[in-house]
């Protein structure tokens, strides 16, 4: 790695360029893991940042540091997440500049084992509300009369291969990446770039909200998915390579699709897998994941 004083300068000038071009930036689960990451990154850079949480003490740190600004916000209760984004817009002057739909939970469970209503609690907080957030940050931002800004839709690499017994999810990931898409088309000729980020594994808190332990007392058959799931995420990087990664897709200022993460998960599996019939790639699924 380069860091010659140089090299720190250009770095420098660089996260200047990034609090010029993104003044003010909302982010949802601002509190821990990768969304934290995004934000102390956002902030080195000078930007100011309206980062979420549900529990307002997970922030307590964040809030100390100067341009940062605390909302609680839950995905799970959409009118509220409305009004907490509206009077946080607000307070930033009426609208935002970067927009990163971050905060999203896992669900682990053969599909029919779990209660349809959480499925589709999953799909309200993760798809609705975040596409409902996105509205009125576009919304604003048509107001303000700038087509001007970014948004970065942190989706997964499990758009490429979903992820055993966890269907709410994939679902949630495929729709938000398809909504990415969309945007990327709508908003050719104007200056909002639309990001659908796919992070692989991260050395995150993501897997302990799903605490599987009584389902897999009553179905040890799937223990070695999970063992496998905990083990990726246990030995997966760490938030801030995701956060550098990110940085670097807002400086180039491009619309696309990035993944990010190990070699393996964003480059070899995604290229073996567009070239391998199908019916070998879901072979080689059951195999990875020890599914019986
Ligand atoms: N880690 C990975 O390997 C990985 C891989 C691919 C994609 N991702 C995606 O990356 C994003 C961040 O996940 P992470 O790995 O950083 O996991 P994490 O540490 O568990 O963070 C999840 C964040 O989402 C927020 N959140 C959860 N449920 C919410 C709800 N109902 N309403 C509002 N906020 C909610 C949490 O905020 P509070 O608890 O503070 O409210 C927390 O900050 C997620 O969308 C995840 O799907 C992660």
């Amino acid at each position: 790695m380069n860091t010659s004083p140089q090299s720190d300068l250009e770095a420098q000038r660089s996260r200047e360029g990034l609090a010029r071009r993104f003044p003010r930036a909302f982010v949802t689960g601002a509190g821990g893991g990768l969304g934290l990451a995004f934000t102390e990154c956002l902030l080195n850079a000078g930007v100011r940042v309206w980062g979420t949480t549900r529990e307002a003490s997970r922030l307590q740190a964040l809030s100390r540091r100067h341009g940062f600004t605390p909302v609680v916000l839950d995905l799970e209760k959409g009118d509220a997440a409305e009004q907490a984004f509206l009077s946080a817009a607000d307070q930033a002057g009426g609208a935002f500049d970067l927009l990163i739909n971050n905060a999203g939970f896992g669900q682990f469970s053969p599909f029919v084992d779990a209660e349809f209503t959480s499925w589709s609690r999953q799909l309200d907080a993760m798809l609705m509300t975040t596409m409902r957030i996105t509205h009125l940050f576009l919304g604003r931002l048509r107001d303000r009369g700038e087509m001007r800004g970014g948004i970065v839709n942190v989706s997964s690499v499990a758009v490429d291969f979903p992820l055993p017994h966890m269907s709410g999810y994939n679902v949630a990931k495929a729709g938000l990446s398809a909504f990415s898409e969309s945007l990327i088309f709508e908003m050719r000729g104007t200056e909002v770039m639309v990001v659908d980020f796919r992070p692989g594994d991260y050395r995150t808190a993501f897997n302990q909200s799903m605490s599987p332990t009584a389902l897999l007392t009553r179905r040890p058959g799937l223990a070695p998915i999970w063992q496998r799931l905990e083990y990726n995420l246990n030995t997966a990087p760490l938030p801030a390579r995701a956060a550098r990664d990110l940085e670097r897709t807002l400086l180039r200022g491009k619309s696309g699709t990035v993944r990010s993460g190990s070699l393996f998960q964003t480059v070899i599996a995604p290229f073996l897998a567009r070239f391998a019939p199908l019916a070998l790639k879901r072979a080689l699924m059951v195999r990875y994941f020890g599914a019986s």
